[in-house]
């Protein structure tokens, strides 16, 4: 009888000290939770490559890099925005913000969810990298906005004085009719025009459904040496290149001057012979020679076994760049001071050095030229010609 008192009262004493343990534990990691980082990002739908390419060039340098900073874990908790979506972006940034009380918000392929955003994350001081969305203005609307990709204007102005430079007087432009297609229409007009050359006509096409014979052929029938052409990475440039050689361009001699948009990584495969000899210019090639590259292909590839694009830098150097900040905050992160921690920053990305430009809160970069070429049975935007640290033009 005596024996099972004992017995009772061990199991008590045990149970309570085990109980106490868990709680302190519990206080422990209550002291240290993770850092959350909100992506919005576009991951299913027609453009499911831009959110596919964010998300997975931001776990390619989390598994680089380990999943701790400062003592920190780092947590993602991706959103899905679907397409162009403002109002499904708002409502995942509230949420993000109210329920999983991150403490950055990244992501974003299309300028259009990035915009929807700049209230809400001005009012809770969240400090929000952009991925991807090119429009030259998002970074004024919300100085917690930093931006680790590009802006249209600051791609397609080298594209227009190499164009000048070799002997292209009459060009032709032709862009999605929203925010980036209009900034680089306006950056190229006034770039080349600037310099004497002629812009002989425009078109704008809707980002939905384009049926682009016709606008194709009004290119051709305005006999232009060039045709200037920016559209959103994904459908869209494979739809147009077909109709460029269905109706004759290349044949009739009239050249394709683009940006990696539309001769973006990922469809160059698909393009295949069709694409050979396109002239565009971008920030990031697959093919970019440096050993920052050749880190990130052999990162990406654990993550995803598809060939990534401009995007998945996006959302790679932006991971650096939380990082750094994280790293300099020492774990502790308050909106004001990440913002300040992000303006100067420096990073040895696998598209070259950048810096992000303290007064705009966007990249510094090399801007290359690149011609489709075929190596080893694959395409690539092969770079020849270096714009060095190349500013946003359009602010
Ligand atoms: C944008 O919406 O800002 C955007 C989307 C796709 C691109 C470039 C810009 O390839």
């Amino acid at each position: 009888m005596k024996m099972q008192k004992l017995g009772v009262f061990s199991f008590i004493v045990v149970t309570v000290l085990c109980g106490m343990l868990v709680y302190a534990s519990n206080q422990a990691f209550a002291a240290e939770p993770p850092i959350k980082i909100g992506m919005i990002a576009e991951m299913t739908g027609s453009f499911s490559d831009f959110g596919f390419n964010i998300v997975n060039g931001a776990k390619a340098y989390m598994k680089e890099h380990g999943d701790t900073v400062a003592g920190r874990k780092i947590e993602l908790i991706v959103k899905d925005v679907g397409g162009p979506s403002p109002e499904v972006s708002k409502r995942l940034a509230q949420e993000l913000i109210v329920k999983d009380k991150v403490d950055f918000i990244a992501g974003f392929g299309f300028t259009p969810n990035a915009l929807a955003v700049a209230p809400i994350i001005t009012e809770a001081k969240k400090p929000t990298v952009i991925m991807n969305a090119a429009t030259s203005i998002i970074t004024t609307k919300s100085p917690y906005f930093v931006r680790l990709s590009m802006t249209l204007p600051q791609t397609t102005e080298p594209m227009a004085q190499w164009a000048y430079k070799n002997g292209y007087r009459k060009i032709y432009t032709l862009v999605a009719d929203y925010g980036p297609g209009h900034d680089s229409e306006g950056a190229f007009k006034k770039a080349f025009t600037k310099l004497g050359g002629q812009v002989v006509g425009d078109s704008r096409v809707p980002l939905k459904n384009p049926e682009f014979g016709p606008y194709v052929q009004r290119m051709k029938d305005s006999k232009p040496q060039a045709v200037f052409v920016f559209l959103p990475a994904g459908e869209m440039p494979v739809a147009f290149m077909k109709s460029y050689n269905e109706r004759g361009l290349a044949k009739a001699g009239i050249k394709l001057l683009t940006t990696g948009d539309v001769m973006n990584d990922n469809v160059q495969d698909a393009l295949g012979d069709h694409a050979l000899g396109v002239i565009s210019s971008h920030h990031y090639s697959v093919d970019h020679k440096s050993p920052e590259n050749k880190a990130f292909l052999a990162a990406f590839s654990k993550i995803d076994p598809a060939r990534p694009n401009y995007m998945a830098v996006g959302g790679y150097d932006g991971m650096a760049a939380i990082y750094k900040v994280i790293k300099q905050l020492n774990g502790v992160i308050d909106g004001d001071k990440a913002m300040a921690a992000f303006k100067g920053m420096k990073i040895n990305s696998p598209r070259g050095p950048i810096t992000i430009d303290p007064a705009t809160r966007d990249t510094i970069e090399n801007i290359y030229i690149r011609e489709v070429k075929k190596i080893g049975g694959h395409y690539y935007n092969v770079e020849f010609e270096t714009y060095n640290a190349v500013k946003d033009p359009g602010k």
